[in-house]
């Protein structure tokens, strides 16, 4: 994997915020990118790029460096895009490939910051710091798709999508996700403390369950897993009845995606 990203030239991370510092955390973690294939911008010193540079990377090299880059990923914010990449540009060669992780900024509006080189939009969680995350990748040039799965696939589980359009709604159940289940697994906790349990305790056994169910979930079909705790009859399926009534759950969930989509594409 390595290799396929090596040949390309060095890759090259623009911001090591949040995102970018578990991106690359990701990458050494899972040894996608040896560290001296790689450059990081970043204005401030961060933990994960001095890490990075510990074993090799460069850290603000002159711009002459970046004429033989690969790929240029984005980690900044995407009010500061425009400004950050303008004066790289005219160091990128022609086969360099952009990558963004920016959420919102599609490629029609990169191609008119950064026009001229083929762009992959990759939208992953900051679990790709601990070789676990999720990414969902789109591009429409077929080397920058395979870059880009090159880059995330060893430290994340990936799709790739059809239509950029689809971008907001993967964002919606993924990046925004893990959210929801934390969300859950509080209510859970506040119903265990109604129905008597004490609040330390409650939440104990409702975050232990989550990791439990996670752990045990696997690829196998979700009704099938529901089915292997719920007995008919059983306290289970009383409590997945209530979950259900009258298709409350599906309808809380189709507005809770469908207002972060809503809101995704308010902020592109
Ligand atoms: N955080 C997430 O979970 C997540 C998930 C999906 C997508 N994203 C996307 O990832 C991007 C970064 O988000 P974030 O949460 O990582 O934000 P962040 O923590 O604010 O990181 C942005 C970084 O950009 C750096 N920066 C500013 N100007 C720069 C320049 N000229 N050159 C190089 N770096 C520069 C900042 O450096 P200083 O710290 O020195 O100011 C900062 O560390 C956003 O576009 C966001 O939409 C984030």
């Amino acid at each position: 994997m390595a290799g396929s990203v090596r040949s390309g030239g060095p890759v090259v991370l623009v911001g090591c915020g949040r995102l970018g510092s578990a991106i690359l955390e990701g990458w050494l973690l899972t040894e996608t990118v040896a560290p001296a294939d790689l450059i990081i911008l970043s204005p401030s010193e961060k933990p994960a790029a001095e890490a990075a540079r510990a074993q090799g990377a460069r850290i603000n090299p002159p711009l002459e460096a970046l004429t033989e880059a690969g790929v240029i990923v984005l980690a900044v914010k995407p009010a500061i895009w425009r400004e950050v990449v303008t004066p790289l540009a005219p160091f990128l060669n022609d086969q360099a490939v952009i990558l963004s992780v920016m959420a919102g900024v599609t490629a029609p509006t990169l191609a008119e910051g950064i026009g001229g080189w083929p762009i992959v939009r990759v939208m992953p969680t900051t679990g790709v710091s601990r070789g676990r995350g999720v990414a969902s990748i789109w591009s429409a040039d077929d080397r920058a798709q395979g870059l880009g799965r090159a880059l995330f696939e060893p430290m994340a589980e990936t799709v790739v999508l059809a239509d950029e359009a689809l971008m907001d709604a993967a964002t919606a159940v993924a990046g925004s996700g893990a959210a929801y289940f934390y969300a859950f697994t509080e209510a859970l906790a506040r119903a265990g403390q109604a129905s008597g349990l004490d609040a330390a305790t409650a939440d104990v056994l409702a975050r232990a369950t989550l990791r439990s169910a996670a752990d045990s979930m696997g690829d196998d079909d979700l009704e099938a897993l529901i089915g292997r705790i719920a007995s008919p009859g059983g306290s289970t399926r009383a409590g997945l009845d209530a979950l259900a009534k009258d298709g409350r759950l599906t309808r809380m969930l189709d507005e809770t995606v469908a207002a972060a989509v809503r809101r995704n594409r308010e902020m592109g």
